[in-house]
């Protein structure tokens, strides 16, 4: 007896060493590359980074600043051509299936299984996060970009009510401009002014119109007259920001409608994130209202972790990346933070706040009523490169190198087609 007991004792011990040493081999760092710089997007990324430290995972921040990514998938484009696959990267849907079609992903089916993430992820974000059967991506969050933010105090000021027409909207704008204050708070970059064009195609031609367009690349519904009437439209908004708005980031127009100095900026509701970091909180300091003629669509992107085919010593800490990313209790303490909503359909909506409570309920309707659109400005919409020939085709109309709304229609036919 008691020499089985040494026997046993001894048979324990080597388990432990080996398992020791295997573990010890094991990379207990979890390499990032995201681009979430901005006040908000940090007090996010800092929920994950707690909860990783708690599971034992150090952090390697690869940040590349620059709102909407580009610069970011510049960047991740030369580390993935030199072989230098971070664990896991911030990308947004047809980025994932592009990499993953190069074959450059790992597979976390295993973990999927487990987990239980088919059952818990809708199936709108499974399209982009599952290819050819295995799971390469998990997603963080949903994001969507048709809303406006408002500063409540200048809506009190000028006696403005919520618009519900893009024509009340134009009156809004009007209201706060005689009274002194900058209607429209804009950055001058192409990924803005396409986030906030998408919006303005939702509302001038109705979701179906949206996703002929926007989803389905339909020919006919990118030169039609809507087409047109939305550049008109995009051109009459224009008139309303300020004369420093080239080149602005997309933070630095949330603060401006923070403090006052703006009464409203169209963005996805990353930019409630920054709200949220200044302590303020909406209906009493802002409005969250979705874009007029909108109301019952959701123009949804969602960042998702993309992962890569890394070594078998970094697996490890790539499951634990991935599995903390899609608990319930990370899914809705980020996102209280982050200003989306959650990847999951069963995270309760008890932590958000207002605007996060509609959020949820919008998203649960447009996906039960086939009004969920993808974001063409944020990656959901068609493959990268057609997606920034858009950007690009808006941006050269807003700074004036496209000069009618009849050219930009030729010019965007044109741009997606050699893009494709
Ligand atoms: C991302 C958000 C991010 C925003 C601004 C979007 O593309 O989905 O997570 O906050 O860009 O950087």
């Amino acid at each position: 007896m008691r020499k089985f007991m040494t026997m046993t004792a001894i048979a324990a011990l080597m388990v432990g060493a080996v398992g020791g040493l295997a573990r010890a081999a094991d990379v207990k760092e979890v390499q990032m590359l995201h681009w979430w710089t901005s006040g908000g997007e940090a007090a996010a990324l800092q929920v994950l980074k707690g909860d990783l430290s708690k599971d034992g995972y150090s952090w390697k921040d690869v940040p590349v600043a620059g709102g909407g990514g580009d610069a970011a998938m510049t960047a991740l484009k030369a580390m993935v051509a030199a072989g230098n696959y971070p664990t896991a990267s911030q990308m947004l849907g047809y980025t994932v299936l592009d990499y993953a079609q190069a074959g450059v992903m790992g597979d976390l089916t295993e973990t999927a299984k487990k987990e239980g993430w088919d059952k818990a992820v809708p199936a709108a974000l499974q399209k982009f996060s599952v290819y050819d059967g295995k799971w390469v991506a998990v997603p963080v969050n949903v994001h969507s970009v048709n809303w406006l933010w408002i500063n409540k105090a200048v809506m009190d000021k000028i006696g403005g009510t919520q618009p519900k027409t893009f024509d009340d909207l134009i009156a809004l704008l009007d209201k706060a401009k005689a009274a002194g204050v900058t209607p429209l708070a804009l950055g001058g970059q192409s990924w803005q002014e396409a986030t906030m064009f998408d919006s303005i195609v939702a509302s001038t031609g109705g979701p179906d119109f949206y996703k002929k367009a926007f989803n389905d690349l339909d020919e006919a519904s990118l030169k039609s007259d809507t087409m047109k009437k939305s550049f008109d439209n995009l051109a009459k908004m224009i008139t309303y920001v300020d004369p420093n708005y080239s080149g602005r980031d997309w933070n630095l127009a949330t603060a401006m409608v923070i403090k006052g100095d703006a009464l409203v900026q169209v963005m996805g509701d990353w930019a409630k994130g920054e709200f949220v970091a200044a302590k303020k909180t909406p209906n009493n300091d802002f409005l969250c209202y979705r874009f007029p003629g909108t109301e019952g669509s959701v123009i949804y992107n969602s960042d998702m972790f993309g992962m890569f085919n890394v070594p078998d010593n970094q697996k490890a800490a790539q499951i634990a990346l991935a599995t903390a990313t899609l608990s319930k209790s990370f899914q809705s303490a980020f996102n209280v933070v982050k200003g989306s909503v959650p990847a999951r359909t069963d995270v309760p909506d008890t932590d958000f706040d207002a605007c996060g409570k509609k959020g949820i309920a919008d998203l649960k309707a447009a996906n039960d009523s086939g009004k969920l659109f993808g974001s063409f400005a944020q990656g959901y919409g068609a493959a990268p490169a057609i997606a920034n020939a858009y950007k690009d085709v808006v941006t050269k109309f807003v700074h004036g190198q496209i000069k009618t709304s009849d050219q930009a229609v030729t010019e965007l036919v044109k741009a997606i087609d050699d893009a494709r």
